[in-house]
Protein backbone atom coordinates (compact mmCIF):
# COMPACT_ATOMS: atom_id res chain seq x y z
CA UNK A 1 0.00 0.00 0.00
CA UNK A 2 1.15 3.70 -0.94
CA UNK A 3 0.03 5.61 1.88
CA UNK A 4 -0.56 9.55 2.64
CA UNK A 5 -0.29 10.67 5.98
CA UNK A 6 -1.08 14.00 6.93
CA UNK A 7 1.04 16.23 9.81
CA UNK A 8 3.25 13.16 10.38
CA UNK A 9 6.11 15.09 11.76
CA UNK A 10 3.45 16.16 14.67
CA UNK A 11 3.23 14.04 17.84
CA UNK A 12 1.21 11.07 16.90
CA UNK A 13 1.84 10.80 13.26
CA UNK A 14 5.67 11.05 14.18
CA UNK A 15 5.12 7.77 16.23
CA UNK A 16 1.97 6.68 13.62
CA UNK A 17 4.84 6.22 10.77
CA UNK A 18 7.68 4.85 12.79
CA UNK A 19 5.32 2.14 13.85
CA UNK A 20 3.81 1.26 10.25
CA UNK A 21 6.96 1.20 8.28
CA UNK A 22 7.99 -1.15 10.81
CA UNK A 23 5.16 -3.30 10.83
CA UNK A 24 4.24 -3.45 7.02
CA UNK A 25 7.77 -3.84 4.75
CA UNK A 26 4.90 -4.06 1.71
CA UNK A 27 4.13 0.25 2.74
CA UNK A 28 5.88 3.17 1.65
CA UNK A 29 4.55 6.43 3.18
CA UNK A 30 4.39 10.27 1.73
CA UNK A 31 4.33 12.70 4.70
CA UNK A 32 2.71 16.18 3.71
CA UNK A 33 3.11 18.50 6.88
CA UNK A 34 3.35 22.40 6.98
CA UNK A 35 6.25 22.25 9.34
CA UNK A 36 3.94 24.60 11.56
CA UNK A 37 5.20 25.64 15.80
CA UNK A 38 4.35 21.63 16.50
CA UNK A 39 5.40 20.14 13.43
CA UNK A 40 9.33 18.82 13.28
CA UNK A 41 10.94 17.34 10.59
CA UNK A 42 14.27 15.99 12.51
CA UNK A 43 11.32 13.91 14.59
CA UNK A 44 12.09 11.84 10.91
CA UNK A 45 15.16 12.57 9.62
CA UNK A 46 16.83 9.41 10.26
CA UNK A 47 14.00 7.94 7.63
CA UNK A 48 14.26 10.76 5.35
CA UNK A 49 17.89 9.75 4.97
CA UNK A 50 17.74 6.16 4.73
CA UNK A 51 14.74 4.91 4.16
CA UNK A 52 13.89 4.45 0.65
CA UNK A 53 10.26 3.74 1.90
CA UNK A 54 9.38 7.43 3.37
CA UNK A 55 9.35 10.91 1.54
CA UNK A 56 8.48 13.70 3.00
CA UNK A 57 6.76 16.66 1.42
CA UNK A 58 6.54 20.08 3.21
CA UNK A 59 3.10 21.64 2.30
CA UNK A 60 -0.16 22.64 3.52
CA UNK A 61 -3.05 20.11 3.49
CA UNK A 62 -5.45 23.18 2.21
CA UNK A 63 -3.62 23.73 -1.05
CA UNK A 64 -6.03 22.18 -4.06
CA UNK A 65 -2.90 21.82 -6.30
CA UNK A 66 -0.53 20.32 -4.41
CA UNK A 67 -2.53 17.50 -2.98
CA UNK A 68 -4.31 16.36 -6.53
CA UNK A 69 -0.89 16.82 -7.79
CA UNK A 70 1.07 14.35 -4.55
CA UNK A 71 -2.32 12.30 -4.99
CA UNK A 72 -2.05 11.93 -8.78
CA UNK A 73 2.23 11.15 -8.77
CA UNK A 74 3.05 9.46 -6.02
CA UNK A 75 0.18 6.89 -7.00
CA UNK A 76 -1.61 6.78 -3.76
CA UNK A 77 -3.63 4.33 -2.52
CA UNK A 78 -5.03 5.96 0.53
CA UNK A 79 -4.83 8.57 3.22
CA UNK A 80 -4.33 8.70 7.14
CA UNK A 81 -5.25 12.45 8.09
CA UNK A 82 -3.76 13.61 10.89
CA UNK A 83 -2.73 17.30 10.05
CA UNK A 84 -4.62 19.66 12.73
CA UNK A 85 -3.87 22.96 15.24
CA UNK A 86 -4.11 20.52 18.08
CA UNK A 87 -4.16 22.28 20.94
CA UNK A 88 -7.23 24.01 22.79
CA UNK A 89 -5.92 27.19 24.67
CA UNK A 90 -4.36 27.88 21.35
CA UNK A 91 -8.22 27.56 20.02
CA UNK A 92 -9.84 29.94 23.04
CA UNK A 93 -6.79 32.57 21.95
CA UNK A 94 -7.42 32.17 18.32
CA UNK A 95 -9.80 29.72 16.69
CA UNK A 96 -9.28 31.11 12.91
CA UNK A 97 -6.36 28.85 11.62
CA UNK A 98 -8.17 25.82 13.39
CA UNK A 99 -11.11 26.29 11.12
CA UNK A 100 -9.02 26.95 8.13
CA UNK A 101 -7.20 23.74 8.64
CA UNK A 102 -9.19 21.10 10.54
CA UNK A 103 -12.40 22.17 8.72
CA UNK A 104 -11.41 23.73 5.53
CA UNK A 105 -8.01 21.79 5.30
CA UNK A 106 -9.61 18.34 5.76
CA UNK A 107 -12.71 19.08 3.58
CA UNK A 108 -9.59 19.63 0.71
CA UNK A 109 -7.55 16.08 1.56
CA UNK A 110 -11.33 14.23 1.07
CA UNK A 111 -12.22 16.09 -2.42
CA UNK A 112 -9.12 15.86 -4.05
CA UNK A 113 -8.97 12.25 -2.41
CA UNK A 114 -12.77 11.69 -3.79
CA UNK A 115 -11.91 13.28 -7.40
CA UNK A 116 -8.72 10.83 -7.51
CA UNK A 117 -10.71 7.76 -6.68
CA UNK A 118 -8.71 6.79 -3.37
CA UNK A 119 -9.50 3.88 -1.93
CA UNK A 120 -9.58 4.69 1.74
CA UNK A 121 -9.64 7.57 3.70
CA UNK A 122 -9.02 7.46 8.30
CA UNK A 123 -9.78 10.84 9.42
CA UNK A 124 -8.05 10.93 12.64
CA UNK A 125 -10.71 13.28 14.84
CA UNK A 126 -10.93 12.75 18.65
CA UNK A 127 -13.31 12.46 21.80
CA UNK A 128 -13.85 15.95 22.62
CA UNK A 129 -16.37 16.31 19.86
CA UNK A 130 -18.53 14.64 22.44
CA UNK A 131 -18.21 17.69 25.00
CA UNK A 132 -18.17 16.89 28.69
CA UNK A 133 -19.43 13.27 30.52
CA UNK A 134 -21.10 14.16 34.37
CA UNK A 135 -19.24 11.80 37.12
CA UNK A 136 -20.46 8.74 35.50
CA UNK A 137 -21.12 6.99 31.77
CA UNK A 138 -18.52 6.81 28.87
CA UNK A 139 -18.86 8.13 25.23
CA UNK A 140 -20.26 5.76 22.62
CA UNK A 141 -19.79 6.72 18.80
CA UNK A 142 -23.80 7.75 19.29
CA UNK A 143 -22.76 10.08 21.92
CA UNK A 144 -24.19 13.42 20.41
CA UNK A 145 -21.62 15.98 19.10
CA UNK A 146 -21.64 18.64 21.21
CA UNK A 147 -17.91 20.43 21.14
CA UNK A 148 -16.73 22.79 24.04
CA UNK A 149 -13.73 24.59 22.48
CA UNK A 150 -13.18 26.41 19.36
CA UNK A 151 -10.51 23.47 18.82
CA UNK A 152 -13.38 20.62 19.18
CA UNK A 153 -15.28 22.61 17.20
CA UNK A 154 -13.53 22.94 14.20
CA UNK A 155 -12.78 18.60 14.65
CA UNK A 156 -16.90 18.14 14.81
CA UNK A 157 -17.02 20.10 11.45
CA UNK A 158 -14.64 17.78 10.04
CA UNK A 159 -16.73 14.88 11.44
CA UNK A 160 -19.87 16.34 10.11
CA UNK A 161 -18.00 16.71 6.48
CA UNK A 162 -16.71 13.01 6.50
CA UNK A 163 -20.22 11.65 7.42
CA UNK A 164 -21.60 13.88 4.61
CA UNK A 165 -18.75 12.78 2.02
CA UNK A 166 -19.91 9.01 2.91
CA UNK A 167 -23.60 9.47 2.42
CA UNK A 168 -23.69 12.08 -0.43
CA UNK A 169 -20.79 10.21 -2.78
CA UNK A 170 -20.05 6.92 -0.91
CA UNK A 171 -16.25 8.12 0.05
CA UNK A 172 -14.90 5.43 1.53
CA UNK A 173 -14.02 7.39 4.75
CA UNK A 174 -13.43 6.40 8.31
CA UNK A 175 -13.51 8.29 11.11
CA UNK A 176 -11.30 7.43 14.83
CA UNK A 177 -12.13 9.20 17.87
CA UNK A 178 -9.42 8.58 20.90
CA UNK A 179 -8.68 10.32 24.23
CA UNK A 180 -5.85 11.94 25.20
CA UNK A 181 -2.61 10.62 23.98
CA UNK A 182 0.54 10.73 25.67
CA UNK A 183 4.13 9.53 24.60
CA UNK A 184 7.71 10.22 22.60
CA UNK A 185 7.92 13.28 20.72
CA UNK A 186 4.54 15.14 22.19
CA UNK A 187 4.76 18.72 21.47
CA UNK A 188 5.59 20.47 25.34
CA UNK A 189 2.44 22.83 25.22
CA UNK A 190 0.73 19.82 26.29
CA UNK A 191 0.13 18.36 29.99
CA UNK A 192 2.29 15.67 30.46
CA UNK A 193 5.41 17.16 28.71
CA UNK A 194 4.98 20.73 30.34
CA UNK A 195 4.85 19.29 33.46
CA UNK A 196 8.11 17.65 32.99
CA UNK A 197 9.78 20.74 31.49
CA UNK A 198 8.89 22.98 34.46
CA UNK A 199 9.33 20.12 37.37
CA UNK A 200 13.22 19.84 35.55
CA UNK A 201 13.46 23.39 35.54
CA UNK A 202 12.06 23.45 39.46
CA UNK A 203 9.53 25.63 38.10
CA UNK A 204 5.76 25.97 39.32
CA UNK A 205 3.60 23.53 37.50
CA UNK A 206 -0.22 25.04 36.54
CA UNK A 207 -2.80 23.51 36.87
CA UNK A 208 -6.13 24.79 36.01
CA UNK A 209 -8.66 25.10 38.48
CA UNK A 210 -8.94 22.52 40.75
CA UNK A 211 -7.26 19.80 38.95
CA UNK A 212 -9.83 17.54 39.30
CA UNK A 213 -11.05 17.34 35.08
CA UNK A 214 -10.31 13.91 34.29
CA UNK A 215 -8.95 12.71 31.24
CA UNK A 216 -8.21 8.88 29.81
CA UNK A 217 -5.30 8.72 29.36
CA UNK A 218 -3.68 6.20 26.15
CA UNK A 219 -0.36 5.99 25.44
CA UNK A 220 0.33 6.80 21.65
CA UNK A 221 1.33 3.62 20.01
CA UNK A 222 -1.85 2.11 21.29
CA UNK A 223 -3.73 5.08 19.40
CA UNK A 224 -1.35 4.59 16.53
CA UNK A 225 -2.61 0.61 16.17
CA UNK A 226 -6.03 1.77 16.50
CA UNK A 227 -5.71 3.98 13.55
CA UNK A 228 -3.94 0.65 11.46
CA UNK A 229 -6.62 -1.80 12.67
CA UNK A 230 -9.43 1.24 11.26
CA UNK A 231 -7.37 1.59 8.28
CA UNK A 232 -7.15 -2.23 7.12
CA UNK A 233 -10.33 -3.26 8.64
CA UNK A 234 -12.96 -0.97 9.68
CA UNK A 235 -16.04 0.00 7.94
CA UNK A 236 -16.65 2.46 5.79
CA UNK A 237 -18.61 5.30 6.93
CA UNK A 238 -18.44 4.23 10.56
CA UNK A 239 -16.55 6.12 13.75
CA UNK A 240 -14.77 4.81 16.56
CA UNK A 241 -13.65 5.25 19.50
CA UNK A 242 -10.31 4.33 21.19
CA UNK A 243 -9.76 5.05 24.99
CA UNK A 244 -7.27 3.65 27.06
CA UNK A 245 -9.08 2.79 30.42
CA UNK A 246 -7.52 4.94 31.84
CA UNK A 247 -9.18 7.56 33.65
CA UNK A 248 -7.01 10.25 36.27
CA UNK A 249 -7.83 13.53 37.22
CA UNK A 250 -5.12 15.90 36.76
CA UNK A 251 -4.08 16.66 40.04
CA UNK A 252 -2.73 12.89 40.07
CA UNK A 253 -1.50 12.98 36.75
CA UNK A 254 0.80 15.73 38.10
CA UNK A 255 1.79 13.97 41.53
CA UNK A 256 2.75 11.14 40.10
CA UNK A 257 5.19 12.79 37.62
CA UNK A 258 6.86 15.03 40.12
CA UNK A 259 6.96 11.12 42.31
CA UNK A 260 8.84 10.03 39.73
CA UNK A 261 10.93 12.62 39.04
CA UNK A 262 11.88 13.26 42.78
CA UNK A 263 10.42 16.72 43.01
CA UNK A 264 8.05 18.49 45.90
CA UNK A 265 4.59 18.83 45.67
CA UNK A 266 4.85 21.73 46.41
CA UNK A 267 6.50 23.57 43.08
CA UNK A 268 1.99 22.74 41.94
CA UNK A 269 0.62 26.13 41.55
CA UNK A 270 -3.33 26.00 40.56
CA UNK A 271 -4.28 28.74 38.52
CA UNK A 272 -7.32 30.47 36.68
CA UNK A 273 -9.36 27.30 34.85
CA UNK A 274 -9.37 27.47 31.06
CA UNK A 275 -12.53 28.63 29.72
CA UNK A 276 -15.19 25.71 28.84
CA UNK A 277 -12.94 23.26 29.99
CA UNK A 278 -14.58 20.00 29.68
CA UNK A 279 -14.66 18.21 33.48
CA UNK A 280 -14.15 14.82 32.25
CA UNK A 281 -14.00 12.32 29.23
CA UNK A 282 -13.74 8.82 29.17
CA UNK A 283 -14.08 6.36 26.54
CA UNK A 284 -16.23 3.02 25.32
CA UNK A 285 -13.73 1.47 22.68
CA UNK A 286 -16.34 -1.91 22.89
CA UNK A 287 -17.16 -1.76 19.17
CA UNK A 288 -13.89 -0.99 17.99
CA UNK A 289 -12.71 -4.27 20.26
CA UNK A 290 -15.50 -5.99 18.78
CA UNK A 291 -15.13 -5.75 15.26
CA UNK A 292 -11.06 -4.53 14.97
CA UNK A 293 -9.81 -6.50 18.09
CA UNK A 294 -8.49 -3.09 19.51
CA UNK A 295 -7.31 -3.26 23.00
CA UNK A 296 -4.98 -0.89 24.74
CA UNK A 297 -1.87 -2.41 25.83
CA UNK A 298 -0.09 -0.24 28.18
CA UNK A 299 -1.14 0.20 31.68
CA UNK A 300 -0.54 4.24 32.37
CA UNK A 301 2.25 3.79 35.57
CA UNK A 302 3.98 1.47 33.16
CA UNK A 303 3.53 4.42 29.89
CA UNK A 304 3.90 7.40 31.94
CA UNK A 305 6.98 6.03 33.78
CA UNK A 306 8.35 5.12 29.88
CA UNK A 307 7.49 8.83 28.93
CA UNK A 308 9.20 10.30 31.75
CA UNK A 309 11.84 8.39 30.24
CA UNK A 310 11.94 9.24 27.20
CA UNK A 311 11.75 12.86 27.74
CA UNK A 312 14.88 12.44 30.43
CA UNK A 313 17.19 11.00 27.18
CA UNK A 314 15.96 13.80 24.98
CA UNK A 315 16.18 16.81 26.31
CA UNK A 316 18.03 17.87 22.96
CA UNK A 317 14.93 17.70 21.33
CA UNK A 318 12.86 19.52 23.70
CA UNK A 319 14.91 22.27 23.79
CA UNK A 320 14.73 22.33 19.97
CA UNK A 321 10.64 22.54 19.76
CA UNK A 322 10.81 25.71 22.03
CA UNK A 323 11.09 27.93 18.81
CA UNK A 324 10.38 31.95 19.32
CA UNK A 325 6.37 31.17 18.76
CA UNK A 326 6.11 28.24 21.44
CA UNK A 327 8.09 30.83 23.65
CA UNK A 328 5.36 33.84 23.10
CA UNK A 329 2.55 32.09 23.29
CA UNK A 330 3.32 30.19 26.12
CA UNK A 331 4.35 33.47 27.88
CA UNK A 332 1.80 35.39 27.50
CA UNK A 333 -1.02 32.19 27.95
CA UNK A 334 0.46 31.51 31.78
CA UNK A 335 0.62 35.41 32.43
CA UNK A 336 -2.86 35.76 31.63
CA UNK A 337 -3.44 32.65 34.37
CA UNK A 338 -1.72 34.54 37.32
P1 LIG B 1 0.37 17.95 16.73
O1 LIG B 1 -0.05 19.36 16.97
O2 LIG B 1 1.50 17.40 17.54
O3 LIG B 1 0.77 17.76 15.19
C1 LIG B 1 0.02 18.32 14.16
C2 LIG B 1 0.85 18.22 12.88
O4 LIG B 1 0.04 18.72 11.80
C3 LIG B 1 2.12 19.07 12.89
O5 LIG B 1 3.20 18.35 12.36
C4 LIG B 1 1.78 20.26 12.00
O6 LIG B 1 2.90 20.83 11.34
C5 LIG B 1 0.82 19.61 11.01
N1 LIG B 1 -0.09 20.57 10.38
C6 LIG B 1 -0.85 21.52 10.98
N2 LIG B 1 -1.55 22.21 10.07
C7 LIG B 1 -1.26 21.68 8.84
C8 LIG B 1 -1.68 21.94 7.51
N3 LIG B 1 -2.55 22.92 7.25
N4 LIG B 1 -1.18 21.19 6.51
C9 LIG B 1 -0.29 20.18 6.77
N5 LIG B 1 0.16 19.91 8.00
C10 LIG B 1 -0.32 20.63 9.04
O7 LIG B 1 -0.93 17.07 16.90
P2 LIG B 1 -1.10 15.58 17.46
O8 LIG B 1 -1.26 15.63 18.92
O9 LIG B 1 -0.07 14.71 16.85
O10 LIG B 1 -2.54 15.23 16.86
C11 LIG B 1 -2.65 14.66 15.56
C12 LIG B 1 -4.13 14.45 15.23
O11 LIG B 1 -4.73 13.60 16.21
C13 LIG B 1 -4.95 15.74 15.26
O12 LIG B 1 -5.89 15.69 14.23
C14 LIG B 1 -5.64 15.72 16.60
O13 LIG B 1 -6.87 16.42 16.55
C15 LIG B 1 -5.86 14.23 16.79
N6 LIG B 1 -5.93 13.75 18.16
C16 LIG B 1 -4.95 14.07 19.06
C17 LIG B 1 -5.00 13.55 20.36
C18 LIG B 1 -3.94 13.88 21.38
O14 LIG B 1 -4.11 13.53 22.54
N7 LIG B 1 -2.82 14.51 21.01
C19 LIG B 1 -6.05 12.69 20.71
C20 LIG B 1 -7.04 12.39 19.77
C21 LIG B 1 -6.94 12.92 18.50
O1 LIG C 1 -8.88 14.21 24.37
C1 LIG C 1 -8.14 14.28 23.19
C2 LIG C 1 -7.49 15.64 23.12
O2 LIG C 1 -6.48 15.65 24.10
C3 LIG C 1 -6.92 15.95 21.75
O3 LIG C 1 -7.96 16.01 20.81
C4 LIG C 1 -6.17 17.29 21.78
O4 LIG C 1 -5.53 17.51 20.52
C5 LIG C 1 -5.11 17.22 22.86
O5 LIG C 1 -4.48 18.47 22.96
C6 LIG C 1 -5.74 16.84 24.20
O6 LIG C 1 -6.60 17.91 24.69
P1 LIG C 1 -6.63 18.32 26.24
O7 LIG C 1 -7.11 19.70 26.35
O8 LIG C 1 -7.32 17.29 27.04
O9 LIG C 1 -5.05 18.19 26.56
P2 LIG C 1 -4.04 19.14 27.35
O10 LIG C 1 -2.75 18.41 27.47
O11 LIG C 1 -4.01 20.53 26.84
O12 LIG C 1 -4.71 19.18 28.80
C7 LIG C 1 -4.96 17.99 29.52
C8 LIG C 1 -5.65 18.39 30.84
O13 LIG C 1 -4.71 19.11 31.64
C9 LIG C 1 -6.83 19.31 30.63
O14 LIG C 1 -7.84 19.01 31.57
C10 LIG C 1 -6.27 20.70 30.93
C11 LIG C 1 -5.20 20.43 31.95
N1 LIG C 1 -4.03 21.36 31.91
C12 LIG C 1 -3.40 21.53 30.72
C13 LIG C 1 -2.33 22.40 30.63
C14 LIG C 1 -1.63 22.63 29.32
C15 LIG C 1 -3.61 22.00 33.07
O15 LIG C 1 -4.19 21.81 34.16
N2 LIG C 1 -2.55 22.84 32.98
C16 LIG C 1 -1.90 23.09 31.81
O16 LIG C 1 -0.94 23.92 31.80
Amino acid sequence: MKLLVTGGCGFIGTNFIRLMLDAHPDWSIVNLDKLTYAGNRLNLLDLEENAPRYEFVHGDICNRELVMDLLNDKRLDAVVNFAAESHVDRSINDPSPFVTTNVGGAQNLMECARQRGIERFVHVSTDEVYGTLGPSGKFTETTPLSPNSPYSASKAGADLMARAYFETYHFPILITRCSNNYGPYQFPEKLIPLMFLSAKADKSLPVYGDGLNVRDWIYVDDHCRGVELTLTKGREGQAYNFGGNAEETNISVVKTMLSILGKPESLITFVTDRPGHDKRYAMDFSLAARELGFAPTLPFSEGLARTVAWYEANGPWLEQVQSGEYRTFMDTWYEERG
